[in-house]
């Protein structure tokens, strides 16, 4: 039984995991105004439990994270309570499952935050994307630039979800830190124009990230936690100069906290593996002591190829996890695949949701 076999265990952080499989945090809209998870939820996630790792969908830490509509929160006393059903409907079936935190920072709209005001980011640069009110689709509103006093609450609300998750029974921890939300927008030259301590320079640009990531470690052992990256997305109009130097700095910076993984979405979110922008895997691994998860448009040999060539120590699925809920069991099996619908895939009920056949049924 070799090592590096996609079902064998492995040893992720202080965390023992099943197999190699992860699947990936998946907004998929289930929840409800009050940002509570619930059953039909908890049905999704246990029927996805044979993946070695769940990362929860993206949940939001505050009421001033949101950038879309019907997705949860894990910052109420109510909200851990609703949660508390998730992660017991998944450790009941031998799974884990982490939270990823969220914050959606200009990627949002005012009708989605508290009194209608400017949703937060680095600096009053707007992105040309799409937040999602209960109205439907809108073109995100200006953001405001976040003060001194704004990073610090900020801060204090990212220590407060990863307290709040830790209490709902997750595992472990994902701070999300890619696909154009709030700590990518610190991190890329394109939407942080500051020229405080936290804009310009790599170095200041990574530094309102890894204060957050650094103050979770008082709530969190940084074995049970990870960090999401997406060097060269353009995902929610993201981007930056030079992603080798940046995050090979960033990625540095990770491996002195001790972090249990990075998890690097190699090129663009959803679309494809390669870019404009050529971009060294294998350098940006060899920055980092712990486990390396890669994700993006993999299929089961491309994922086994990444192990077998150490370019990566667990494989990450996204849609593919949608489409089957026992995709470890058909991957096993050799078995045919269901294909993913659009119906369903954000809000609605339980189709395309948690109607996707098993393959005995
Ligand atoms: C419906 C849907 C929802 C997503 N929600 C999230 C999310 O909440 N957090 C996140 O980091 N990425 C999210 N993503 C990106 C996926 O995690 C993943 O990176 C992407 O689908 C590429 O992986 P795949 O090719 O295996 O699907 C989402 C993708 C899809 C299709």
């Amino acid at each position: 039984m070799s090592e590096k076999d996609l079902f064998t265990s492995v040893q992720l952080g202080n965390i023992a995991l099943k197999n190699k499989f992860v699947m990936a945090p998946l907004t998929r809209s289930r929840s409800d105004e009050k940002g509570l998870a619930n059953d039909l939820m908890a049905k999704y996630y246990a029927q996805r439990a044979g993946a070695g790792l769940i990362i929860s969908e993206a949940t939001n830490i505050s009421p001033y994270a949101y950038g879309y509509a019907m997705t949860p929160g894990i910052y109420t006393e109510e909200q851990v309570e609703s949660w508390k059903k998730i992660t017991q409907a998944v450790h009941d079936k031998d799974g884990k499952i982490f939270c990823q935190l969220w914050h959606c920072g200009r990627i949002s709209h005012k009708d989605l935050m508290p009194n209608s005001v400017k949703p937060m980011s680095a600096s009053i640069v707007k992105a040309q994307a799409q937040a999602f009110t209960k109205n439907g689709k809108v073109d995100t509103s200006e953001p405001q630039a976040m003060s001194h006093q704004d990073i610090k609450n900020t801060i204090k609300d990212y220590v407060h979800a990863a307290k709040c998750a830790k209490e709902a029974g997750f595992d472990g921890i994902e701070i999300h830190s890619a696909n154009g939300y709030l700590l990518h927008q610190f991190l890329a030259s394109n939407c942080n124009r500051r020229d405080d301590q936290y804009g310009g320079s790599i170095e200041n640009r990574t530094r309102f990230p890894l204060e957050v990531i650094s103050a979770c470690l008082e709530v969190w052992d940084p074995g049970q936690m990870g960090v999401r990256i997406a060097p060269v997305s353009h995902f929610n109009d993201i981007e930056t100069e030079d992603p080798q130097k940046d995050y090979e700095y960033y990625v540095s910076q990770l491996n002195e906290i001790n972090l249990a993984y990075i998890h690097v979405i190699e090129g663009h979110t959803g679309e494809q593996r390669k870019t404009k922008f050529a971009f060294d895997y294998q350098q940006l691994k060899n920055k980092f002591r712990n486990s390396y998860m890669s994700n993006n448009c993999l299929d089961l040999q491309t994922a086994n190829e990444l192990v077998q060539s150490d370019k990566a120590d667990l494989v990450c699925f996204g849609r593919k996890f949608i489409a089957n809920p026992d995709l470890v069991a058909r991957f096993k099996k050799g078995a045919e695949l269901n294909e993913l619908r659009e119906e369903g895939l954000y809000g609605g009920d339980e189709t395309g949701y948690t109607d996707y056949p098993f393959m005995d049924s």
